[in-house]
């Protein structure tokens, strides 16, 4: 983004005694690389906070027709800390009309050694905190409560954000839902995403926004499903989720009755209460609904929801353990080293991967950062039991003849149940669709020390694999 100020650092200073201020325009409330540039030249020239006035847009421009111009950029380029940028970038995105002036006062006394921005007891360094504060909880809270809605071939969601935090969280939505396409309207600026291009548009009224449809039912069903009657605490779960955004929410309407039956239900009494969560027809509509999906946290930090795929007339389904790292990127399952193992092994074995449902007992990337990589962690038996709503309804959907389970965590996900794949590779599970088949995790046979371990789990791959391709038989 670019400054808008009206004035050039090049035009002639206005006569010194008519030009008392200097008028900074912002391009938009959440320019920051506007005031960013702006505050630079402001603070190279030792311009006092009193002299600037910042503007946002074109408002107001003839009440300032005698300013000052903006001076020109320094030669010596101040230097400010990271932990200011951070503060900054989030603070200018408060709905407060002060913040401008606030940060530029402080961007001074920092380049004067006059405060330090670790002294959280400084009073202007708190109320910037404050304002930081607010904006992440805002931000946040759109990610947790934006509702998205059927409306023709897209998905539409309204929501009200308390600051400017709209543009900030554009790429949130965009790798989330990258394979959606959908819109977010807002009060101030709407966001487009056709599946490759983020347009923005207007701000929005609250009935350009559909009302309700299935998606509706989905939510409350699934709202339903997860409220905990013995965990539950008003006073947080208000704090968590408040009250302002409920309009908004289909499954607002489902507190007040799950709170007043909530004891009811703890003591046993209306057991039936939960409806079933409604299910998805087809197994490409259940692939969209995954998207969206928060039955468990690792959703937050993960790009997208691999599921699973392939064609829906399979008879064998491989089953792995979750999306690796450049599964998560690609958004398709076993596309990396593990796949490559995999695949080897489904040739040997003589089975076309073209006919085979690839998926994951957890459908998103768990990991733990270090430095730029991304290192895998086993999903928990509750992560595995979240996720296991999306594998039962892809099962049930596709009925293979032959479900080949890849690992420990597959055995948990497809059985509910703990298992090690060498106690019972042997033998076949019968399932409520076809038979279950334990077998070594791609991943396992290249994490072998040597080349014997390696090369004997790779051979039981490819006879369960084989074994497999026969119990699916081809009528
Ligand atoms: N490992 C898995 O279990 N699944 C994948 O999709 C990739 C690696």
């Amino acid at each position: 983004m670019t400054p808008a100020n009206s004035s050039t650092p090049e035009s002639k200073p206005a006569p010194a005694s008519r030009a008392r201020f200097l008028t900074v325009r912002l391009a938009a409330e959440d320019d920051f690389d506007g005031w960013r540039d702006a505050a630079r030249r402001l603070a190279g020239a030792a311009i006092p906070p009193d002299m600037v006035i910042w503007q946002v847009g074109e408002h107001g421009g003839e009440l300032f027709a005698d300013a000052l111009p903006l001076p020109p950029p320094p030669k010596t380029e101040l230097r400010v800390s990271r932990a200011f940028v951070e503060l900054a970038q989030s603070a200018i995105l408060h709905r407060d009309p002060e913040r401008f002036a606030l940060l530029y006062r402080l961007l001074l006394r920092l380049a004067n050694h006059t405060a330090s921005i670790e002294d959280h007891a400084d009073p202007l360094i708190r109320r910037i905190e404050m304002l930081a504060k607010a904006v992440r909880r805002d931000m946040h809270k759109m990610h947790a409560f934006v509702r998205f809605r059927e409306l023709d071939d897209e998905f539409v969601a309204w929501f009200e954000p308390e600051h400017h935090i709209v543009r900030a969280n554009a790429g949130f939505f965009v790798r989330r839902f990258a394979a959606m396409r959908w819109s977010i309207l807002t009060p101030e600026v709407s966001l487009h995403w056709n599946g490759e291009i983020l347009h923005e548009g207007p701000g929005a009224d609250r009935s350009q926004a559909p009302d309700g449809d299935v998606l509706e039912e989905v939510w409350k069903a699934y709202y339903a499903s997860i409220f905990n009657p013995a965990r539950l605490k008003v006073g947080a779960m208000l704090k968590e989720m408040p009250r302002k955004y409920w309009k908004n929410m289909p499954e607002a309407e489902l507190i007040a009755p799950l709170i007043a039956g909530a004891q009811a239900r703890e003591a046993g009494m209306t057991a039936q209460v939960v409806p079933e969560p409604e299910r998805a027809r087809t197994l490409s509509g259940l692939r969209e609904e995954a998207q969206a999906c928060r039955r468990c946290p690792l959703w937050q930090d993960a790009t997208q929801c691999v599921f699973g795929e392939g064609p829906t007339d399979a008879r064998i389904m491989v089953v792995g353990e979750q999306p690796g790292d450049e599964e998560d990127k690609a958004g398709h399952p076993f596309v990396g080293p593990a796949g490559e193992v995999l695949a080897r092994a489904m040739d040997e074995a003589g089975i076309d991967r073209g006919r085979i449902w690839l998926t994951n007992a957890v459908k998103h990337f768990k990991f733990v950062r270090r430095g730029k990589r991304r290192i895998h962690q086993s999903p928990t038996a509750g992560e595995i039991q979240a996720c296991k709503w999306w594998l039962d309804q892809e099962i049930g959907l596709l009925r293979p003849k032959a479900t080949v389970m890849l690992g420990a965590s597959a055995i948990r996900g497809v059985t509910g149940k703990a298992g090690a794949v060498g106690a019972l590779r042997e033998h076949g599970l019968p399932l409520a669709h076809g038979i279950g088949i334990a077998s070594y995790h791609p991943s396992y046979i290249l994490r072998q020390p040597d080349r014997d371990a390696s090369d004997q789990a790779y051979a039981a791959l490819v006879t369960d694999l084989r074994r497999a391709g026969s119990e699916a038989g081809s009528d």
